[in-house]
């Protein structure tokens, strides 16, 4: 069965206790058992989620052979080359994940390291754009 990795940054295991209008009320679990119902089996999921930017560069670095990689780099998608480059190494599709819609917040949300390198993002849709990332690739592949 090919294998999707879905990687979560900082903060978002604190989910359920964040500002509900932009994440919503369920906690981290809860959407991953949701994403768990959508793929139906489909992919084999392999979740991590870390607080740590370099946790994060080399989950992407041991995982280059993954047929897709869904990713809500958190605040690191506006800060972080780190992991922009670890995801350059890899040859898959890559989907943008955000719960809120970070273009239309603070100006420092709008800067964004990764959106170039992704075949598709889905935000402003709290867990409702992890669901589409998964719906999107299982169209894919
Ligand atoms: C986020 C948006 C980021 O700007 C923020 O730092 C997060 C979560 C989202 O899912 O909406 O922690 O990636």
């Amino acid at each position: 069965m090919a294998k999707v990795l879905i990687i979560n940054g900082p903060n978002l295991n604190m989910l359920g206790q964040r500002p509900k209008d932009h994440y919503g009320s369920l906690t981290l679990s809860e959407i991953n058992a949701l994403i768990i119902k959508e793929n139906a089996n489909h992919f084999e999921l392999d979740f991590f989620q870390s607080n740590s930017e370099g946790e994060i560069v080399t989950k992407i670095q041991n995982s280059l052979d993954v047929a897709g990689i869904i990713i809500n780099p958190a605040a690191y998608t506006h800060t972080s080359i780190a992991i922009r480059d670890a995801l350059e190494l890899y040859r898959g599709p890559i989907v943008e994940v955000h719960l809120s819609d970070v273009d239309k917040r603070d100006d420092f949300r709008k800067i964004n390291f990764i959106r170039d390198l992704c075949t598709a993002s889905f935000s402003g849709k709290k867990q409702d754009s992890y669901l589409d990332a998964i719906k999107y690739l299982k169209k894919l592949k």
